[in-house]
């Protein structure tokens, strides 16, 4: 350790330029016992960023492992200050958790920047919490590192695992199907949560964590280890020791979250089966730390990479046995192997990706797969475009025999398909249709969302992926195409057509779809283009135009109508606009 750079905590407590505002902060942060030798003793001041809550249960446990960090803080020398970060339930936030992650975001970057801290743990979990967590460090870029909370145990029902997410989508249909009733509906869902944690699928959750770890802002290894286990409270003590000392080595953000360390984020991403969500999250911490990530970076890195791990939705297993088979670093390991990794880039453990993974092996071959036997070769997304749009994700790992029989097996045209459009605005809209024969439904049809991204329904819902009718799913048709300017749960195991941007409530050509319309989706050309001439479009969108735009909702809270007012879409990020300009603002 050399050359410990100033700490700006000084700035407060230990300015004699200033002593008349030094006293003033320093009196009040001693009325709960810290001393001002302890104030004034040039120890590193950490934050802990405390997600946890009780209405936030899926990070709750942060509140328990905040005792272990706090230890390993104070033994490696550091000064603790603990504080709260607007809580982000995904599954209790109305309209939409996606709503509050630059709220979360905005609330971290005023407290890193206009508090006494020097470094700052980010606990993580939950799925809008981790790129909160980070959005907020990039654009500060104080030294940070994020302790993940960690997944549930695995659930269980009549000797089956039941996976967070994954269970009520398949709940749902035999719910819709008349197998089961209302009672067992939520003993199935509730069997799927048997301890504290997130989400035990390869769901969002597990998808950031993962690749939180595998941009090198978390400690090798600790990204899948369940919340309950005992590793758990041993990598907190870890954490909090280790960030004192990266506050000494002055090792930032910006240091580690360079494009490198994104690419090898969408690599890992195809290998777990992650997250349609990921693309929007690395996004937005990339332009908050001023990295070019366009959004063709994710077929053009991803794409070609294979499938290894075997989680649900897209798998078996859950998140108790991806941390037995040995977690990112196994998964790192084995593209490493092939070639797939900048090892170079540097971790929040101050060595490279490649130095923490090379001696990682697999320990469960049916859970992560070795490189060459992957469980689907090119299980990237895949990013199309055309008339409806300019850019929207596939993840193709998710595709399974059903839909690639009814879909894809034209042998003259094996990656194409058409049929006609039934477009619904907005989730309220297809729950109260999906069910109606009126709609003439068939297995050709092709599903549309829309109304359901950053603007239209604020925070973007999670809503594209929609379950046929009742009447279809009893004939054996579970799945029908799905396209949207909304998101997709990662907990859904459905191919659907995602993140469509612009949205249209944003002027999308979605905007323009009627329901009847014919479409065709090209996943090999990349290509979603609604079947009718540029005149035919034209005309409809004058008519549009004259009739006001597209309609949606109004704002039902402030935040929603100010996010409303800048937010960017989700190919972008959807990031409030302009404030990527504030990069590395605690530097000047
Ligand atoms: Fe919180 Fe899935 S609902 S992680
Ligand atoms: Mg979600």
């Amino acid at each position: 350790m050399t050359d410990m750079p100033p700490l700006r905590s000084r700035a407060w407590f230990d300015n004699p330029d200033n002593i008349d505002m030094t006293a003033l902060y320093i009196e009040r942060y001693l009325n709960f016992g810290l001393s001002q030798e302890e104030l004034q003793s040039g120890k590193p001041i950490i934050g802990i960023a405390q997600t946890g809550s009780d209405l936030s249960p899926c990070n709750r446990h942060h509140l328990v492992l905040a005792e272990r960090l706090r230890e390993g803080i104070r033994e490696a020398g550091g000064i603790v200050l603990e504080f709260p970060v607007h809580p982000i339930q995904e599954t209790g936030k109305r309209p939409t958790a996606g709503l509050d992650r630059n709220l979360a975001y905005l609330g971290l970057v005023e407290v890193l920047y206009g508090y006494p801290l020097d470094g700052v743990v980010l606990t993580i979990g939950c799925d809008k919490t981790t790129p909160a967590m980070l959005m907020g460090a990039a654009t500060v870029n104080i030294p940070a590192i994020a302790l993940s909370v960690g997944p549930m145990l695995n659930g269980w029902h009549k000797g089956e695992r039941t996976g967070s997410g994954t269970i009520v989508w398949k709940a749902r249909q035999m719910l819709a199907a008349g197998e089961i009733d209302n009672k067992e509906f939520i003993r199935l869902v509730s069997s799927s949560a048997p301890s504290t944690g997130y989400c035990n699928t390869m769901g969002t959750a597990t998808t950031m964590n993962s690749l939180a770890e595998a941009l090198g802002m978390q400690l090798p290894g600790s990204a899948a280890i369940p919340a309950p286990y005992r590793d758990r409270q041993e990598i907190a003590y870890r954490t909090g020791l280790r960030i004192v000392d990266m506050v000494r080595e002055d090792l930032k953000p910006s240091d580690i979250l360079t494009r490198d360390a994104f690419h090898n984020a969408i690599k890992v991403n195809s290998a777990i089966g992650g997250s349609t969500n990921a693309p929007i999250h690395l996004a937005a911490i990339a332009r908050h730390i001023g990295v070019d990530l366009p959004i063709e970076d994710w077929q053009e890195q991803g794409h070609k990479v294979p499938l290894l791990v075997n989680l649900q939705p897209a798998g078996e297993y859950l998140g108790e046995d991806y941390y037995r088979a040995g977690g990112v670093p196994a998964v790192v390991r084995e593209l490493m192997g092939a070639g797939l990794i900048a090892e170079d880039a540097l971790t929040v453990n101050g060595k490279s990706i490649g130095d923490n993974c090379r001696d990682a092996v697999i320990e469960d071959e049916k859970v992560i797969r070795p490189f060459g036997q992957p469980l689907k070769e090119e299980a990237g997304f895949i990013v199309l475009k055309g008339n409806l749009f300019d850019a929207a994700v596939m993840k193709t790992s998710v595709i399974g025999p059903e839909f690639r029989e009814r879909y894809l097996s034209n042998p003259n045209d094996p990656e194409a398909f058409e049929g006609p459009a039934v477009v619904f605005d907005g989730p309220e809209d297809y729950h109260h249709r999906i069910d109606d024969p009126a709609l003439g439904i068939t297995p050709e049809t092709l599903m549309f969302m829309r109304g359901a991204g950053p603007i239209g329904y604020p925070g973007a819902a999670e809503v594209v992926n929609m379950r046929p009718p009742a009447y279809l799913i009893t004939e054996g048709v579970h799945a029908l195409p799905c396209i949207g300017d909304g998101r997709q749960s990662g907990t859904s195991g459905s191919p659907s057509i995602l993140n469509a941007s612009p949205e249209a409530a944003a002027g999308g050509g979605l905007a323009l779809l009627r329901t009847g319309d014919r479409v065709r989706i090209d996943l090999g050309k990349g290509r979603a283009d609604v079947l009718l001439s540029d005149e035919e479009l034209a005309a409809r969108r004058q008519e549009l135009e004259a009739a006001g735009g597209y309609q949606y909702p109004a704002s039902q809270t402030p935040w929603q109508a100010i996010q409303r007012s800048v937010v960017g879409q989700m190919s972008t990020g959807a990031i409030l606009e302009g404030t990527e300009a504030f990069q590395q603002i605690a530097q000047t």
